[in-house]
């Protein structure tokens, strides 16, 4: 039976492709106010800004291309019981070839219905026109987990957390809740963690922590390749 090996990615794991994190010096939460862009209240008080706002961050991500940690996780699948867990609302794993994807703050690629969260739309391209509404005749908004609102998804990702036989972290300030407390479902303090990020560790756990302090396109693939060879 392969192991089974969950991987739980943040913002720094699409760095080396391009993308902006949230919480680095020039992060996107530099430039824009959480609380203009990213709350069910900006949506309604601004929704020209709030659509636009994401129009841009879609734009910037159909520019952009997967990286080789993108690349690398997805690899892992060939070799062992893979699944992704991402705070990340681009479409990079789905891009590098990872298949298991749980998205738990949404997706840059889907809008939904304003008044039911289980209606999904695919958007074509960028750009969400200001009016365009959903097969409910409600306005259609980003599939995005905004501020202040429920994190559907949080219940599944706890129990693949928790089936892990090795977790990874790459590239997250663990600084949001409740994704940040994920690393605490690993089924028992003997589940090995690894950590990418060239940040300084900041995950209290009594688990064995392996920080590789790297890029992600520079340590995942090398922990790739490591976790490859243990199986030899
Ligand atoms: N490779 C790996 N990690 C990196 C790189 C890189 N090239 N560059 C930066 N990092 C790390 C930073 O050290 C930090 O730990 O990525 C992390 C980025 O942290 P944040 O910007 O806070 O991103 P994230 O943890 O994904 O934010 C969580 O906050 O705003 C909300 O919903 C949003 O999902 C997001 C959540």
């Amino acid at each position: 039976m392969a192991k089974k090996i969950v991987v739980f990615t943040g913002a720094g794991v699409s760095a080396d492709s391009g993308i902006s994190t949230f919480r680095d010096s020039d992060g996107l939460w530099e430039n824009y106010s959480i609380e203009e862009v990213c709350t069910a209240e900006a949506i309604v008080r601004d929704r020209e800004k709030v659509i636009n706002f994401y129009n841009m961050r879609r734009r910037d991500v159909l520019s952009k291309e997967p990286n080789a940690a993108h690349i690398a996780i997805a690899k892992l699948e060939k070799y062992f019981d893979t699944e992704v867990v991402t705070q990340n609302v681009d479409d990079l794993h789905e891009r590098a070839g990872s298949t298991r994807i749980t998205h738990l703050h949404g997706e840059l690629t889907k809008l939904r219905s304003s008044a039911n969260p289980d209606l999904i739309v695919p958007i074509e391209g960028w750009e969400q026109g200001l009016t365009e509404t959903a097969p409910d005749g409600s306005l259609l908004r980003p599939h995005i987990v905004f501020f202040g609102e429920a994190v559907p998804m949080f219940e599944n990702a706890a129990a693949i957390v928790y089936s892990a036989d090795i977790l990874i972290v790459v590239g997250t300030s663990l600084a949001v809740y409740p994704a940040a407390s994920l690393v605490q479902y690993v089924r028992d303090s003997s589940v090995p963690i690894y950590v990418v990020d060239p940040a300084e560790l900041n995950i209290r756990s009594r688990n064995p922590i392996t920080h590789i302090r790297e890029r992600a396109a520079v340590g995942m693939p090398q922990l790739a390749e490591q976790l490859i060879k243990s199986l030899k």
